[in-house]
């Protein structure tokens, strides 16, 4: 067990400089699915993830001393003050305070701005709630000595971004991230994500995500609820062996660049998450129409064409589109002339990136 607290890091005197921090954290999406908790954000399953580019939170946080005691921030988001997202910051700040006991003694002022709409589908609390994390971890590093080595720094981060969001413990890291104890890869955690970019063939790293914006609503469930009823889900156990089972297969599908068994095991993936959801009680219909037209124009284009583009899906509506980077230009095409119309107006045109980055 990974143990982080450290009750050292109080600021002896009170002339701490005021100073300001910004990390812009990608989004990420999974490809072998998280879905199903248990304790403080530990995953039921392995799960592996596609680090993001375009899709990303960029957030500062401005620190100052103050003479009371206790968690005490501002939240901007988009430069408006923002009391309804402060629960979700409140909650990360209370369950890391043993971590950064520090904290207690500074007054936050955290401003945020996402490069894509809030709840569009998109996994928005792993962008943020990473950039938190890495801004808390500089933050503790201005003030006291460095953490250790860079991956000493972003495991940290990984595991306090885990406790704010699940899935955002994976944003950390470049290219792609698994997360989840898995026998066959010693070092993979519950507790943090690893890198899993030397894992994976060449191809997959410049690999194109445009993310198909169905329908822009707020999500009907939220991600937490979605995992709560896992509880109770009667192919749970199985879904659990499962995950573990593709992982096996999809890691050796993305280490020899094996393209169709990858997609094959994407989309399996992807439609299982919403069985799941479907299978639930109570349960949850999040697919819209536009959602199953793409995908079935999807896959007659690539019987069609032999284009190797695949298809995942968040716990929402939207359809991401995997592709290796040489098929940029059909795809164009393919998504302006026949997918554009299931859309809300809105594609995000998105690819593997490389990782976070500070400001
Ligand atoms: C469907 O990480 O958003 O995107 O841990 O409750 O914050 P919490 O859940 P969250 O769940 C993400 C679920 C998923 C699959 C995935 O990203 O692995």
């Amino acid at each position: 067990m990974q143990n982080y607290r450290n009750s050292n890091l109080i600021i002896e005197s009170n002339k701490v400089t005021p100073d300001k921090i910004t990390w812009k954290c990608p989004s990420n999406i999974a490809l072998i699915k998280y879905w199903g908790k248990y304790g403080l954000q530990l995953p039921r399953n392995p799960s592996l993830s596609f680090t993001l580019t375009h899709a990303n939170t960029e957030t500062s946080i401005t620190y100052a001393p103050k003479s009371e005691y206790g968690i005490s921030f501002d939240f901007y988001f988009h430069g408006n003050k923002r009391d309804d997202f402060k629960p979700k910051i409140q909650n990360l700040l209370e369950k890391t305070i043993e971590i950064f006991p520090f904290l207690k003694q500074l007054h936050l002022t955290i401003e945020s701005t996402n490069s894509f709409p809030h709840s569009a589908g998109i996994a928005s609390s792993a962008s943020s709630m990473a950039a938190m994390a890495l801004c808390l971890c500089s933050i503790e590093e201005k003030l006291f000595k460095p953490i250790g080595s860079q991956e000493e720094f972003y495991k940290k981060a990984s595991y306090v971004s885990r406790i704010g969001s699940g899935s955002a413990c994976r944003s950390i890291f470049p290219i792609a991230s698994i997360w989840g104890e898995f026998a066959e890869i010693k070092a993979a955690s519950n507790e943090f994500g690893i890198p899993a970019e030397n894992l994976i063939n060449p191809v997959f790293q410049t690999f194109h995500d445009d993310i198909l914006i169905v329908s822009k609503e707020e999500k009907t469930v939220s991600s937490t609820a979605g995992h709560g009823l896992m509880e109770g889900n009667i192919y749970a156990e199985n879904r659990y062996q499962q995950a573990k089972t593709r992982m096996h297969f999809l890691l050796m599908a993305m280490k020899s660049g094996d393209l169709e068994t990858f997609g094959q095991i994407v989309e399996d993936e992807a439609l299982t998450l919403h069985a799941l959801m479907m299978t639930s009680n109570p349960s949850f219909l999040l697919m819209r129409p536009g959602t199953l037209s793409i995908i079935e124009r999807l896959r007659t284009f690539r019987r069609e064409t032999k284009i190797p583009a695949y298809f995942t899906l968040d716990a929402g509506p939207n359809v991401h589109l995997l592709y290796p980077e040489q098929f940029s230009d059909v795809m164009d095409e393919f998504i302006r002339d026949e997918l554009s119309k299931y859309c809300d107006n809105y594609v995000i045109k998105d690819m593997v990136g490389k990782g976070p980055e500070l400001i």
